[in-house]
């Protein structure tokens, strides 16, 4: 029997008690299908949740005969009864109290088995949910994070709009926007060995909107970005992208982070206190080792370079002679870690570079505080071990783990050992959230390899006034890298749990100031003029001081929605080999395409 499907009286998360009585049209998909030899129990399920259907061969003969032939997935419309379920509530189900018994059903589409079940509970391989993302977005689990999507995008964009910030669509078609990462290029056709390059960012056209006066930007942007891919990280993700003319950073922070307290408020009803605590770049690297510092537990990492010059340690003693550094963690009752637990810690961390894990077990001998295991024969004076145990704060049955290398390197060993140990000996309290900002970072980085500097925010980031002066504005020298390293940036991020929610800057709004960063870069003024020639040009003709910041959209649903990859809350993500399962891309294409483009493929 055709029924109105178009009609429907409510969705399938809908009724209750109250609604007893009524009779009801609902749609959606079979959920559960239960045949108790006489009555038929089917689970609806719809975008709203799941309502119980009955079915009754004595009163309802024709509908039981078409709900016997159901199926998982069989999509129907039925017309039935809200009644009281009785004794038999389903506390776990918001429409537990009720039940809808149907007097007339008609099938609107059938359902193949599906390759897994629509299930929280069910374990499926990635690559499978990927390729049948139809079937993977109608668990509960999914939809739900679609839905919070929704919800926080929607709160962003309304608090912006209430600030005064335009909603502006900036091109994908476009130049290369350097933000570190490579580019996907689109080759024209109509210009023969020419490409553009989708947006990593839209950077440069931001700040062209400010040059342009429209004073305040916003936009949900799409950007794009051929990098190594990990749970954090998309090819092609969501930016919440920000501009703002006439601010210092304080004024950018202070939006930023009054818009992430409301999504917090909304997503988990968080009370997030503002202003959120700043942190120096510096402080974060030496405390935590990484620039996005968790401060949801204390582990800090401590510098014993001065005391550790005095221990006869070959690993020390060539660290510090080389300009390096010694520091250490401290793990509270770190001792009761197995040989094969810290063994496997040195191992994988060979894997990130470090040459091993130098490390002892604090205890107590004869009223003394001494080190056990590891690299304790190296501590033969007594008063020393109790000075270095004071000054690190480690006690009886600790275990101190060591990283004696240049600074950097014993960021990265002993920024990851924090964050590993945290994780596996359960010192991170999961119902905690630690925002913070990280300010004063460096303008510049220096790759060892490639023997460069290069931006660490990017090339558009303002120095702060106080330090341009070791940039030798006005002259074509190059200034010693020792004092580029020295020069602090405008720039900010802003961080949540030890990830990078966002991160902005003040822009350069100085012509020469900005073509001197790209001499400092190692970019000709040709190579300067090629590609930024538009931004150049715009600087010219009177730019306003101004900076804004870009959020990590799927990153902030992650955090808040409490999934542990970003995969989980973009509708059609590509999976872990860049590619994407259910539509097959990329893939490739035909001759006579790739001629038109004027294209060959090597072999
Ligand atoms: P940045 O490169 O720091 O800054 O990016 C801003 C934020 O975007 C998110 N993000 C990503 N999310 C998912 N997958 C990726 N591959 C990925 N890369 C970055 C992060 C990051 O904090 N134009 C500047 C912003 C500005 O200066 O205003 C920019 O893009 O959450």
């Amino acid at each position: 029997m055709a029924l109105p499907y178009n009609k429907r009286t409510h969705d399938c998360g809908a009724l209750r008690a109250a609604d007893i009585g009524k009779s009801v049209l609902l749609s959606g998909w079979v959920d559960n299908f239960r045949d108790l030899g006489g009555m038929v129990f089917i689970d609806l399920r719809d975008r709203g949740g799941i309502t119980q259907l009955k079915f009754d061969p004595n009163s309802d003969p024709a509908a039981h005969g078409i709900a016997r032939t159901l199926r998982s997935e069989f999509v129907v419309c039925v017309r039935g009864e809200v009644i009281s379920r009785g004794e038999k509530v389903n506390a776990k189900l918001p429409t537990g109290e009720i039940e809808v018994v149907v007097h007339e059903i008609e099938l609107l589409s059938k359902s193949e088995t599906p390759p897994f079940e629509i299930s929280d509970d069910t374990e499926t391989n990635e690559d499978l949910r990927l390729k049948h993302r139809v079937l993977d977005i109608r668990r509960p689990r999914m939809k739900n994070a679609l839905m919070l999507r929704h919800k926080i995008t929607r709160t962003i964009r309304e608090y912006f709009d209430r600030n005064g910030f335009l909603d502006i669509e900036t091109p994908i078609l476009t130049k290369s926007t350097p933000e570190g990462a490579r580019d996907y290029l689109v080759p024209s056709r109509i210009h023969h060995g020419c490409f553009f390059a989708l947006p990593q960012s839209p950077q440069i056209f931001k700040q062209l909107l400010m040059i342009g006066g429209l004073d305040r930007y916003m936009q949900v942007a799409r950007c794009f970005r051929d990098e190594d891919l990990r749970a954090d990280r998309q090819p092609e993700f969501t930016q919440i992208d920000i501009e703002m003319a006439f601010v210092q950073a304080e004024d950018v922070m202070h939006h930023v982070e009054t818009c992430i307290a409301e999504v917090a408020k909304v997503s988990r009803g968080l009370d997030v206190a503002l202003p959120l605590p700043r942190i120096s770049y510096a402080e974060a690297m030496l405390k935590y080792g990484k620039d996005a510092p968790d401060l949801r537990y204390d582990l800090t990492i401590k510098d014993v370079t001065e005391i550790a010059g005095r221990v006869d340690f070959g690993i020390f003693k060539d660290a510090i002679a080389k300009g390096g550094v010694v520091r250490c963690l401290v793990v509270p009752n770190g001792s009761e870690m197995t040989r094969k637990e810290t063994d496997g810690l040195a191992e994988e961390l060979k894997g990130i570079g470090a040459g091993g894990l130098p490390l002892v077990k604090v205890a107590v001998e004869g009223g003394k505080v001494v080190f056990q295991t590891g690299i304790a024969k190296f501590f033969t004076d007594a008063a020393l071990v109790a000075e270095i145990c004071t000054q690190i704060g480690a006690k009886s049955g600790d275990l101190i783990l060591f990283a004696a290398d240049h600074s950097d390197s014993v960021c990265k060993y002993l920024g990851w050992l924090r964050a590993t140990v945290a994780d596996r000996r359960g010192l991170i309290p999961k119902d905690r959230w630690a925002f913070c900002w990280v300010v004063d970072f460096p303008a510049f980085g220096y790759d060892a390899e490639t023997k460069a500097v290069f931006p660490m925010h990017h090339p558009f980031t303002s120095p702060k006034d106080e330090d341009l002066h070791l940039l030798k504005l006005g002259t074509n020298e190059v200034p010693p890298k020792e004092d580029l390293l020295k020069v602090r940036a405008k720039a900010y991020d802003v961080v949540l749990n030890g990830i990078e929610l966002g991160g902005g800057s003040i822009r350069i709004h100085r012509a020469d100031v900005q073509s001197k960063i790209f001499q400092l870069l190692g970019l000709t003024p040709e190579d300067a003029k090629k590609k930024f020639a538009f931004l150049l040009d715009a600087l010219r003709f009177g730019a306003p001081p101004h900076g804004g910041l870009a959020l990590g959209l799927d990153r902030i649903i992650m955090l808040f929605g409490g999934y542990s990859s970003i995969r989980e809350v973009i509708a059609f993500p590509k999976n872990a080999r860049a590619s994407c399962p259910l539509s097959d891309a990329p893939g490739e294409v035909a001759p006579e395409q790739l001629k038109e483009l004027g294209i060959s493929i090597l072999k």
